[in-house]
């Protein structure tokens, strides 16, 4: 509670906030107040407020760091006040950021030179990082058409059914159609076979995750880079490859340095990760980076004067903070190699200990794969009865935010619940959780089955009875069927709520 010296309605001087009106009248919400307030009741009322909010160290739907030492903290809070964009005024900060560009670029083997400046920039996540690269492919294959004398109206990208929302944002905002692989049962990635058999002349790249947001899995970027090459050879195109290492970009180079996935292939002309998320710094910082210069196309590099010298900028906003920025470059030089393969080795090891212990509760199957983003997402091996989002809900009373989803097409009937190990899920947060979710189980067990209410709601809703009428004769549903409605019933239960897991 803040103390603070407020005046009341009958002028008196009080000595505390709550004392005060302002806790008692109501929260703006429409409208700004005509009136202002004192600094401590504003502030106590959004505390207070904000105290609803989940904690976000217990937030495992998420990749974004939540975390940071004291330091680094300090370092961002001396920085607030530093617009990014103003180069000329925070020259220092600009270096930091073509510091971290560089390292970036050697880290994912780009062919620079050591003392070359690799060509990349700094951005707020991955998703603007994401649009960058997008356009800068959009506009190399449209300038190629035009020199050809061919119509340059339906760029398309391939991607796999698993990306993230950002890719079918970058779709829909840029006017390229995103053509995807399907999954299916067992194999929740882009199988990049049938992604190189959907690249046809109008394909502006194929983008491969390395760490699929759904599963951690990385995508098989060899094979992709093998089969493209193949087909560019036979067709004369060439079709370039775009890797979103979001979460995998941190984790590849320092656990399996051997995996090819970056720009040691000869396709791979663009790489974003985000800062925020293995890169270990609190959200806002993404990065991108090309491989040669060739690989942006110069009329999307913007220069301005104004501000001072010549600045070069691509990106989508002007204005933003420069205190990410500061922190990539200090976890950089404080963690370095060593630092950050012994946090993401940590990272594995809990996430087995959490696997373990869900695989001996003997209740779930495990659809994430060892080697990946260390997360951990599970199925249950039986959700006749009771679903993960059940699970899910049920977790919330311990304080834990474990988000429940079902799979992109084609495999939407498989619901799996999904734990992102991060730096600070430590293995004694790991055994807890599992304790919890055994406690969980044992619960909602000993509770009738809600299944019976919800096939009856999705009878009210679509009309269908859980003995559905084919051709006039009664067909029994499978278990899948049953299953599926379930699903889709909590889906759209789950979707109602959802904030959106990155
Ligand atoms: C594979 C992948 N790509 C892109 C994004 C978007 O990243 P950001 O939140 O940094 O914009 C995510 C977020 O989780 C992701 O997992």
């Amino acid at each position: 509670m803040a103390l603070s010296v407020t005046k009341s309605e009958s002028g008196e001087h009080l000595h505390s906030t709550f004392a005060s009106r302002y806790v008692r009248s109501p929260v703006p919400k429409f409208r700004m107040p005509e009136n202002s307030m004192p600094k401590e009741a504003a502030y106590q009322v959004i505390n207070d407020e904000l105290m609803l909010d989940g904690n976000p160290r217990l937030n495992l739907a998420s990749f974004v760091t939540t975390w940071m030492e004291p330091e680094c903290d300090k370092l961002m809070m001396d920085s607030i006040n530093k617009n990014y964009v103003d180069m000329d005024e925070y020259p220092v900060t600009t270096e930091l950021q073509n510091r971290c560009v560089n390292m970036i670029a050697h880290l994912f083997n780009a062919p620079v030179g050591d003392d070359e400046a690799a060509v990349g920039v700094g951005t707020v996540g991955s998703s603007e990082a994401i649009m960058l690269a997008g356009l800068a492919f959009k506009r190399k294959w449209q300038q190629k058409r035009k020199a050809q004398g061919k119509p340059y109206d339906k760029p398309n990208i391939v991607t796999g059914a698993n990306v993230q929302v950002c890719w079918e944002k970058f779709a829909r905002y840029f006017e390229v159609e995103l053509k995807e692989v399907k999954l299916e049962e067992g194999y929740y990635v882009m199988d990049p076979v049938k992604a190189v058999e959907m690249v046809d002349e109008n394909t502006i790249c194929v983008a491969a995750i390395l760490g699929s947001t759904l599963t951690g899995e990385f995508e098989d970027v060899k094979l992709l880079n093998e089969l493209l090459t193949k087909k560019n050879e036979e067709t004369g195109w060439d079709t370039p490859i775009h890797v979103d290492a979001a979460s995998g970009g941190f984790i590849a180079p320092f656990l399996y340095p051997d995996l090819e996935w970056d720009f040691r292939l000869r396709l791979v002309k663009s790489i974003n990760v985000s800062g925020h998320k293995y890169g270990l710094v609190y959200a806002g910082v993404g990065w991108v980076v090309w491989r040669t210069k060739d690989d942006l196309p110069d009329e999307l590099v913007f220069h301005i004067n104004y501000l001072g010298s010549d600045q070069p900028t691509f990106t989508l906003n002007f204005s933003k903070g420069s205190s990410q920025i500061i922190a990539q470059y200090y976890q950089f030089i404080r963690l370095g190699f060593e630092g950050y393969k012994d946090i993401i080795s940590n990272c594995v090891e809990n996430a087995r200990v959490l696997r373990e212990g869900l695989e001996k509760t003997g209740r779930f199957n495990i659809v994430s794969k060892e080697i990946g983003v260390p997360l951990v997402a599970f199925s249950l091996k039986d959700s006749s009865k009771h679903t993960v989002f059940e699970v899910a809900e049920n977790l919330r009373r311990f304080g834990w935010i474990v988000p429940a989803y079902t799979m992109p097409a084609n495999a939407e009937h498989v619901a799996v619940l999904r734990v992102v190990v991060r730096e600070d899920f430590s293995r004694g947060l790991a055994e807890r959780l599992v304790t919890n979710i055994m406690q969980v189980l044992k619960e909602i067990d000993s509770l009738p089955s809600r299944i019976s209410t919800k096939a009856a709601h999705v009878t009210a809703a679509t009309g269908e009875t859980p003995e559905g009428e084919h051709d006039g004769k009664l067909h029994k549903k499978s278990v899948r069927e049953t299953e599926e409605e379930i699903t889709q019933y909590w889906r759209r239960f789950a979707e109602a709520r959802r904030a959106g897991a990155c």
